[in-house]
């Protein structure tokens, strides 16, 4: 059975990640949080005080981080320099950093390669901002996910308090339009919905109905694939 990639793409805290979670466990493919190693190279930032404005410092940075998953007690962790940050790198503090750091093409160049290296043998589930357009533009399925910013605070704000980490409903929001705008707006690799990618607006969907309607659509692409 040959397998697929399926690229999830869309704005700040649109449930990007509980959808690609859910496709992989159904699928049993990988998943890739891209996400995830951006918000790990701005923790490698403000842990070391280097500065992600200055060119060489950042050459030498990424010469210091690597950056690996690990599952642990059944959930996805990132490991920056073999240390779990996967708590840390959801912090407000990162938040307000990541999107100038995602912006400059070194970090990038470094992600990407990392990211299209764990796709080659396919059967992966990627999300981010990029996957379809850049990453992974051969993707099988793509799909560019939205939502109203309202219900996307509210998400974020849940997820938070869950993980014990305190952060205002105002901030959260004020974060993700700026992420959002910085993200769309970046020379390198803007957010954008790929032309063949499938738009899903789950403003008022449930996390049941937005897996299976994807879902749908990733089984329909794997028969495809493979009656080829
Ligand atoms: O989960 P949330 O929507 O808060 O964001 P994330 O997926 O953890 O990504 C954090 C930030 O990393 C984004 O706001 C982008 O600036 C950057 N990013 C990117 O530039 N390219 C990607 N493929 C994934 C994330």
């Amino acid at each position: 059975m040959k397998k697929i990639i399926i690229a999830i793409d869309g704005h700040s805290s649109c449930g990007k990640s509980t959808l690609a979670k859910a496709l992989a466990k159904t699928l049993h493919y990988a998943y890739l949080d891209s996400g995830a190693m951006y918000r790990a190279v701005t923790l490698y930032f403000l842990n070391t005080g280097a500065d992600y404005h200055d060119g060489a410092q950042v050459e030498e940075a990424l010469r210091h981080i690597s950056i690996h998953f690990e599952r642990v007690d059944g959930h996805n962790h990132t490991f920056l320099n073999d240390v779990d940050v996967e708590r840390d790198i959801r912090e407000m503090r990162v938040s307000e950093h990541v999107s100038p750091v995602a912006a400059i093409s070194a970090v990038r160049r470094a992600m990407v390669k990392q990211q299209q290296a764990m796709g080659k043998r396919r059967g992966i589930v990627a999300d981010g901002r990029d996957i379809g357009t850049v990453v992974f533009p051969d993707a099988e399925l793509k799909i560019f996910l939205t939502a109203d910013s309202d219900v996307r605070a509210s998400r974020r704000h849940l997820e938070l308090a869950a993980k014990g980490i305190d952060a205002s409903w105002d901030d959260i929001l004020r974060n993700l339009e700026e992420r959002d705008h910085i993200d769309s707006t970046r020379e390198d690799s803007p957010l954008k919905k790929a032309d063949d990618a499938v738009v899903i607006d789950n403003t008022l969907l449930s996390e049941e109905e937005q897996h299976a309607r994807a879902l749908g659509l990733a089984r329909g692409r794997i028969a495809e694939i493979n009656e080829a």
